[in-house]
């Protein structure tokens, strides 16, 4: 088999892991990292990742015959549709698919067509609507920036004052500009929370791991979420959950893409409660997590 040559698109401790992992590879010929970090002793390129021409161009000069996708914002962007619009094989979901985490409503319009379990949810645009829709219901729920937070955008309320306090931030005061123009109130779930990660080359999918971050930013489990700053894999006592998830989680979201024509290959990462009624889906993100990357990707044994 010839040798393949490999760009990575990315640059936190998720893509040093994901590096580490390819240049074991017996078939890598050269790997390339852009921007890649100062930790990482791989050869790193300095690419402009919005300006996909670039990002072919650089390909093309160098005979990459692999793009492998890291961060979700290219994903989100089309930059797996731009690379293989030129002839060149990725790894990563295109544009179309990459909204199951670009777009909390898409995911939850998806989810209840493909009968995959999910809190009760409603959308607004409209803070008035919004609020009087609370009011009506008078209990707190989740409110959630419909786009990209990187990993910010959603705040767990405990009272109906923080649910309507955190839906003027988001929908009067902007938050988070464009990504909060749309927001989700969710029904909140209660119970242990579980990341599964499982790849997929748009028609199988392969369940890797389960592991839990540790979010908050304070000690005790208190303060504000953040996207991750540790975490444990597999999580203690999933192990027999393991078919379940499969079969009400990665499967369907990749025989649902599979049957609207748009495949999903890459990387998925369902994050999962485990309620008292069975475990629901928190949301769908198309990359792997960091850092729950740098605890999954080091117990894969193959390429
Ligand atoms: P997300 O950005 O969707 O991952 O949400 C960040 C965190 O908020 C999740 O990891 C959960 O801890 C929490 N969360 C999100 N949605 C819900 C929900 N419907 N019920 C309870 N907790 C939630
Ligand atoms: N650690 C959470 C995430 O990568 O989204």
């Amino acid at each position: 088999m010839s040798k393949i040559n490999v760009l990575l698109i990315g640059g936190g401790g998720r893509e040093h892991a994901m590096a580490f992992a390819i240049s074991e590879s017996q078939n890598l010929g050269k790997l390339f990292v852009a921007p890649g970090n100062d930790g990482m002793d791989f050869e790193r390129v300095s690419l402009d990742v919005d300006d996909h021409s670039q990002v072919v161009k650089f390909c093309e000069s160098e005979a990459i015959d692999l793009v492998v996708v890291g961060p979700e914002v290219p994903l989100v962007n089309g930059l797996v549709d731009s690379v293989l619009a030129a002839g060149i094989k990725c790894f990563g979901p295109t544009a179309h698919v990459a909204q199951l985490e670009g777009s909390k409503s898409f995911t939850r319009d998806f989810a209840a067509k493909h009968n995959i379990p999910g809190p009760k949810w409603q959308a607004f645009t409209d803070s008035g609507e919004a609020i009087s829709w609370v009011k009506g219901i008078n209990k707190p729920f989740v409110v959630k920036a419909d786009g990209l937070a990187a990993g910010k955008g959603v705040t767990v309320c405990d009272t109906v004052d923080e649910t309507i306090n955190a839906i003027t931030e988001m929908l009067d005061l902007g938050a988070f500009g464009e990504s909060s123009k749309t927001i989700l109130l969710e029904e909140r779930l209660v119970g242990q929370e579980v990341s599964l990660f499982g790849v997929s080359d748009g028609k199988d999918v392969v369940m890797l791991s389960t592991a839990q971050d540790h979010k908050r930013a304070f000690d005790g489990d208190r303060g504000p979420n953040t996207g991750g700053m540790g975490c444990i894999s597999p999580v203690p006592g999933t192990k027999k959950l393991q078919k379940e998830f499969v079969d009400k989680f990665l499967k369907p979201v990749v025989d649902g893409m599979a049957e609207e024509g748009t495949p999903y290959v890459g990387t998925i990462y369902a994050g999962i409660m485990l309620t008292d009624e069975g475990p629901k889906l928190i949301e769908y993100n198309c990359r792997f997590g960091d850092p729950e990357a740098q605890v999954i990707i080091p117990k894969v044994e193959s390429d």
